[in-house]
């Protein structure tokens, strides 16, 4: 009897709505009968996820390579998905903003921790061959890295470091945008020529990642950041979760990636070209790149001394150890 109340009250409910939209609850019940039951397979869509993976060669491990690519553009996703969250927040709640950068940091946690699926699990001499067929296609193409960047601070903080200085918030997007630090990487300093990795890029992408840094003008995390009152710009756990941020995304990540190239690149007499046609031991190192999303966290000598992890273990690899 208390179930049929229960049913006679929720119809009654779904009557109302159904009204208030001018649509008729009996067309709907219909629809409801003939409903099938919802299955694990599609609503996550299984077998078009597990139809994506289409290697160009027969070497096995190019699957591996496709696949981990793969996955960590879906970590991006997760990571853009709470940075956007962040953007568009007004609330200017101090917990919400921790507990999104501690989203972020698991994220990137995993994505550190599993790159050895690239280090340690493929064959070089698989590698070697298989990555001939993609040229030029590399990395160095995922958008969604470089949104990550935009959404994360102000263009100015990501001009190759060469011209940081010259300069600011005042400077036009579009040309912040064309002396952002990764087209310097991938173009021939000498003839001033763009790789074709990068020009491809960015016929595909400029108009996209232009939009998006308009549209995140003084509003990125840093930007969030420098805006809250004084007090809670100085609160331990968010100063704490920034910094993990910082060099999860631009020391860590990158020190783990550069790990890979070199495994597969690395040879005693010169190195292998990269795909992207980068001069990819000048261009990589953290170091040396010196991107940095929150300036404002760090004494000089910490800036100066960025990502020097890596210059370390060059120089003296049994001592030194990298993460
Ligand atoms: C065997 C594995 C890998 C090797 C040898 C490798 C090598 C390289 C090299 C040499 C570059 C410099 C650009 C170029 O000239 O091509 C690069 C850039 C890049 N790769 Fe990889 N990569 C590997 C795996 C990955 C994976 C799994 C990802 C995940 C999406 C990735 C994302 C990137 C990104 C985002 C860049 C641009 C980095 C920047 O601008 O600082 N790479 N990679």
């Amino acid at each position: 009897m208390e179930d049929k109340e229960k049913i006679k009250s929720q119809i009654s409910k779904l009557g109302e709505k159904y009204k208030d939209s001018g649509q008729d609850l009996s067309s709907y019940l219909d629809g409801l009968l003939h409903q099938r039951y919802l299955t694990y397979w599609d609503y996550i869509h299984l077998d078009t996820l597990l139809s994506l993976q289409v290697p160009r060669t027969h070497f096995p491990d190019e699957e591996i390579f496709i696949m981990y690519h793969q996955i960590t553009e879906l970590y991006f996703k997760l990571i853009l998905h709470e940075q956007k969250q962040l953007v568009d927040d007004k609330s200017g709640n101090l917990d919400f903003f921790i507990e999104k950068l501690r989203r972020i940091n698991s994220y990137y946690t995993v994505l550190i921790s599993s790159f050895s699926v690239m280090i340690k699990g493929m064959e070089r001499e698989q590698f070697l061959q298989y990555r001939m067929a993609l040229l030029p296609a590399s990395g160095f193409q995922s958008a969604q890295f470089r949104m990550i960047e935009i959404y994360a601070t102000p263009l100015e903080n990501l001009v190759h470091v060469s011209e940081r200085d010259q300069y600011s918030s005042e400077s036009k997007i579009e040309e912040l945008y064309e002396h952002i630090y990764w087209k310097k990487g991938a173009t021939d300093v000498t003839t001033g020529e763009k790789t074709l990795t990068l020009k491809q890029f960015e016929y595909r992408y400029t108009p996209r990642l232009i939009r998006i840094a308009k549209q995140v003008k003084n509003a990125t995390i840093y930007h969030k950041y420098l805006s809250l009152p004084s007090d809670l710009k100085k609160n331990e756990s968010l100063v704490e979760a920034l910094k993990t941020l910082d060099i999860n995304a631009n020391i860590n990540w990158q020190l783990m990636h550069m790990g890979s190239a070199h495994r597969y690149l690395r040879r005693e007499s010169g190195d292998i070209e990269a795909t992207g046609g980068t001069n990819w031991k000048e261009y990589l190192p953290p170091s040396f790149q010196k991107i940095v999303f929150f300036p404002e966290l760090y004494s000089d000598q910490e800036l100066n001394n960025w990502g020097k992890q890596w210059v370390d273990h060059m120089l003296n690899p049994d001592k030194s150890k990298m993460k």
